[in-house]
């Protein structure tokens, strides 16, 4: 990558994510699975890149009434939303109702949501499909229960057509076995309801929580872990299967730039003051700044080997971004380019805190372009105490 480049156009403290590097990722995760398995992007792990992969992905899984907003105004390709999340409201379900042309996928999250969705598509003759979100024991998704309850509802229901069922339990999921004890559970599951019920229940929407490795020294086999998920979903038949995934679809293709403001020594070692922060960058499984996330230093230095630890601008002790790192005669405007910070980087840090800036985002086309697409927000503003006159 050409960082000069991008330095000499844009300022620290910024996000970076590559299009043409999201391309390869889609496609070699694709390659991966049998040719009939589609994949929904789940938005919340980046909404800076929905128009560039609206062509290579099969459905936007969107959370909340803002996500819908976003995938709204790009002028997304409607048939292609799932409208998911705990919190569907009155006014939220209606907007999206008035604003949708197509026939609309929902899932559901409990029974009072289901009232609320069916007396909503009755009123606006609106016919809606419904995947009904399963529990895994959190606050997410219905019990077998209410799952059974919601069948039984919709049974004379026109407006509402159940066509499948979503299972999402987790983020950053390491371990094969359990995709298998949750596979192996769906499976049951559904053909329970299938038989007790006589329907077909056609769609099993699964989000993995693929995982991405992040820290130096965690690889872990990736292609292996793909192959044994794809054997486990090639074994389920007469089902269209979808994987719902967010992190390990666009994590590589983010990159987060802080350059050094300020280098001191005290008892306590060599510290390296950044631009940039925890307010800015949160690497999942990141334990006490302990473990070293891939990242390079720009320009390369050659020289003595020093151990820093990289803090950010927050007014807290906490604010580490890594404890004791190796670097060669670093200097003041050094810049370190953290990588895999694509997928809920730019919104899962303190980012009001202590009233900085949010960072510039930028992507880079797959001409090589750099191109702003937001640029820094004062959090001045939105730490104000507006008084009404
Ligand atoms: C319902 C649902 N599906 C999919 C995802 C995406 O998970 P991941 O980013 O681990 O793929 C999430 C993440 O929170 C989720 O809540």
């Amino acid at each position: 990558m050409d960082y000069s480049k991008l330095l000499n156009k844009f300022s620290t403290p910024m996000y970076l994510f590559d299009i043409e590097l999201l391309e390869k990722r889609i496609k070699y995760i694709k390659s991966c699975f049998d040719k009939d398995i589609k994949f929904i992007y789940a938005i919340k792990a980046n909404t800076f890149i929905l128009k560039q992969i609206e062509e290579l992905i099969d459905g936007f899984e969107i959370c909340s009434f803002g996500e819908f907003e976003i995938c709204n105004n790009l002028k997304l390709n409607q048939s292609k939303f799932v409208i998911s999340g705990v919190n569907k409201d009155f006014d939220s379900i209606k907007y999206i109702f008035e604003n949708t042309n197509k026939v609309v996928k929902f899932t559901v999250e409990s029974i009072n949501q289901y009232k609320l969705l069916t007396a909503l598509a009755k009123q606006y003759n609106k016919k809606i499909e419904l995947l009904i979100r399963l529990t895994s024991g959190n606050q997410f998704g219905v019990s077998e229960t209410d799952f059974e309850q919601i069948i039984s509802y919709s049974k004379n229901e026109e407006m509402i057509k159940i066509i499948g069922i979503q299972y999402f339990s987790g983020t950053q999921k390491k371990s094969v076995k359990k995709l298998e004890k949750e596979l192996n559970y769906l499976e049951q599951f559904i053909n329970y309801i299938e038989e007790k019920y006589k329907i077909i229940i056609e769609n099993l929407e699964y989000g993995p929580g693929a995982p991405i490795s992040y820290f130096v020294g965690e690889e872990f086999d990736e292609l292996e872990y793909f192959k044994e998920l794809n054997n486990m979903l090639s074994k389920i038949k007469n089902r269209k299967i979808s994987l719902e995934i967010g992190r390990s679809i666009v994590a590589s293709c983010g990159f987060y730039l802080t350059k050094v403001v300020d280098i001191k020594s005290n008892q306590n070692g060599n510290i390296l003051l950044l631009d940039g922060g925890m307010n800015h960058l949160v690497y999942y499984g990141q334990t006490m700044a302990m473990r070293i996330p891939y990242l390079e230093q720009y320009p390369i230095r050659k020289g003595e080997v020093n151990h820093y630890t990289l803090y950010g601008s927050l007014c807290t002790i906490n604010d580490i971004l890594i404890k004791n790192l190796p670097l060669e005669d670093v200097k003041i405007n050094d810049v370190f380019i953290f990588k895999n910070v694509g997928a809920y980087c730019s919104t899962e840090g303190i980012s009001l805190f202590l009233s900085r800036e949010l960072p510039k985002i930028i992507l880079k086309d797959k001409d090589g372009n750099f191109k702003l697409v937001r640029d820094n927000i004062k959090t001045s503003n939105l730490n104000f105490p507006y008084v009404e006159e």
